[in-house]
């Protein structure tokens, strides 16, 4: 019997989260680099969106407690939180999230097979690239997903992503966030940390 093992991943979690009935009226925006972000970057703490904060912990503690099994003197919370809006043949830049352990990206609004997708990229270096037959999980050094109203993405922080051109005429609307650790975080000696 032939048996894989997909050691040290970077699991990209797909997590359902209630975005019904989310009024973003008040939202200021500013501009990115090709598309626009809201001015302030602590959205989920403002008093419309602390539903929607409880809602993403919901997804982070799935993540983090269940499929990372990290012991609860751990403590995992919501640094920064912000909303992205994309429009028509706009895109989102290249980039990661520093001083983060577990991000997530929140699908609001967006129109179906538009583009829009969130493609994650390895920063792994190889020696040689060798050509491939099909992807998949295994020989893959990029992999994009389609925009999903009510779904989140969580994924490893580190992990380098950007947004694939958008052909909808309405704007494509997402939240992102960070996190970060506090509490008793490794029990162990030469390990130890509290923070
Ligand atoms: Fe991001």
């Amino acid at each position: 019997m032939i048996d894989v093992f997909p050691l040290f991943s970077n699991p990209v979690m797909k997590h359902p989260i209630d975005v019904t009935d989310l009024d973003l009226s008040s939202v200021v925006w500013g501009q990115n680099y090709n598309n626009s972000i809201s001015q302030s970057q602590t959205v989920l703490e403002q008093e419309p969106f602390l539903n929607l904060k409880e809602e993403c912990m919901k997804g982070v503690r799935e993540y983090f407690y269940n499929m990372m099994s990290v012991t609860d003197s751990t403590e995992i919370y919501i640094t920064e939180s912000w909303f992205n809006s994309t429009a028509k043949d706009e895109v989102h830049h290249r980039h990661w999230h520093p001083n983060s352990i577990v991000s997530g990206i929140v699908y609001i609004a967006s129109e179906e097979d538009q583009g829009g997708d969130t493609s994650f990229i390895t920063s792994k270096y190889e020696t040689i690239e060798l050509d491939i037959k099909e992807s998949n999980l295994y020989n893959s050094k990029s992999w994009s997903i389609p925009p999903s109203n009510g779904e989140m993405l969580l994924f490893p922080s580190s992990v380098e992503h950007f947004v694939t051109p958008y052909t909808g005429t309405t704007p494509r609307i997402t939240l992102s966030f960070n996190t970060f650790v506090k509490g008793n975080v490794n029990n162990q000696a030469l390990t130890r940390l509290a923070i």
